[in-house]
């Protein structure tokens, strides 16, 4: 048997960035063989294998035949005969389908160097639609690479259109396609990403709230960049700018879905969008299955982000409604992480990247104030149950009010 690291291992080492896991692909072997060396299977009829001291995943050689739709629906064909270019023909791009032995000697049958040079990302043949994750997969290493100057080559996004067109991409299972949106938000440039499911017709399958925030106007005023597909990736790539988690990330993306719902006799204003925009968020989060701190941000993101631009205007009681909408007493993160998205969305605007966001520090200010109201004085005037509720937020609105009196007179 031979034994060869493939995939992206030998693709980052070329390109010289850190290798984090090793996928290895072992030729001319049996499962009954790694079975007998000590090689754990993942999984019963799946030709994986995990390595017994390093835990690292070898697979067997195989060649692929698709049977039915989604995940579930791959046959493997996985035996001793297959060669190394017969494992390598069937993955998803040219610079993921060399492999490396143990001299270190590449084996690049499709030209996988030659793209890495080109900054090409091109799919290997066409095999490549065998699983039309690879549609977000291709996506996702765009926004990865997209600062080393790669690109998607045009045959291969033809191919994306085609699969994105094929009615495919329905099938796919809520946790593979959220298992590479959240890795794809995660990359430097996010909003690449957003941009190539656009090209390829992918983001109005997956995403159809999103894809028709493009060609929607908002008024030149608050927004020089007019478009709201082009803001929601200028939020995006702020985001990212910004070192955001995962849920202000989502929380970006989603948050002026409302817009798109507009009739167009009232563009460019959106009033209530943030209403609207609500049920369209509930389903995005329910189509994929979204982690609970991602759903719970964009909800209270959409319904909340103007209250957070117009915070330093809003009366000291719709303050206090706002930071209990927040339940900022029990959960001052949260809250952070709302500013934190609000900030971005400010900041993606063309050429207001970097104005100042006083609402940040002053929305912060409240929060700090509302908390720092003490029970005990209350409960030693004899306040108890309901009463106590009430008194409480009484002193917290006296508070916001002195407040609001000092830093927004
Ligand atoms: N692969 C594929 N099609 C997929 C998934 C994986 O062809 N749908 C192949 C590619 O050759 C890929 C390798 O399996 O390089 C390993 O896949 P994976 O570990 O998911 O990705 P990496 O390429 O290692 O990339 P990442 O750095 O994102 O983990």
């Amino acid at each position: 048997m031979q034994i060869y690291k493939v995939g992206g291992a030998v693709r980052d080492r070329l390109l010289g960035r850190p290798v984090t896991d090793i996928d290895w692909v072992v030729v001319g072997a049996s499962a009954e063989e790694m079975v007998a060396k000590g090689f754990r299977p993942v999984g019963a009829d799946f030709p994986v294998f995990l390595h017994p001291k390093s835990g690292e995943e070898y697979a067997l050689a195989r060649t692929e035949r698709k049977s039915g739709r989604g995940y579930g629906g791959f046959t493997f064909h996985a035996s001793p005969e297959v060669t190394l270019e017969e494992d390598l023909i069937r993955r998803d791009l040219t610079i993921n389908a060399m492999a490396e032995d143990a001299q270190g000697v590449l084996t690049d049958p499709y030209n996988g160097q030659k793209d890495l040079e080109d900054r090409l990302l091109r799919h290997v043949s066409p095999a490549f639609a065998e699983d039309p994750l690879r549609v977000l997969r291709v996506a996702r290493f765009a926004a990865r690479y997209a600062s080393l100057g790669f690109s998607v080559a045009p045959d291969t996004l033809e191919l994306m259109r085609q699969l994105s067109q094929s009615g495919e991409l329905q099938a796919l299972t809520a946790e593979r396609s959220w298992k590479e949106i959240s890795r794809a938000l995660m990359e430097d440039q996010p909003q690449i990403f957003v941009q190539v499911l656009r090209d390829c017709g992918a983001l109005a399958v997956l995403m159809p709230e999103v894809d028709a925030l493009f060609g929607v106007p908002q008024p030149p005023a608050h927004h020089p960049e007019i478009d709201t597909g082009l803001h929601t990736l200028s939020v995006l790539q702020q985001a990212a700018l910004h070192r955001q988690p995962l849920n202000v990330r989502w929380a970006c993306l989603l948050h002026d879905l409302g817009k798109g719902l507009t009739p167009k006799e009232e563009w460019p204003r959106h009033i209530g969008h943030e209403y609207t925009g609500m049920e369209l968020i509930k389903e995005v989060n329910e189509r994929f299955k979204t982690p609970r701190e991602c759903q719970e941000l964009a909800l209270l993101v959409g319904q909340y982000h103007t209250h957070g631009h117009k915070a330093l205007e809003l009366k000291a009681s719709t303050l206090l409604e706002l930071l209990q909408s927040f339940d900022v007493f029990r959960r001052p993160q949260r809250f952070e992480e709302f500013i934190a998205a609000c900030e971005m969305d400010a900041r993606g605007r063309l050429g207001l990247e970097s104005r100042p966001y006083p609402q940040a520090d002053y929305l912060r200010g409240a929060a700090t104030t509302a908390r720092a109201v003490a029970v005990q004085p209350l409960l030693e005037k004899g306040f108890k149950g309901p009463e106590l509720g009430e008194a409480l937020r009484l002193e917290r609105l006296r508070a916001l009010k002195a407040y609001k009196e000092q830093h927004a007179p």
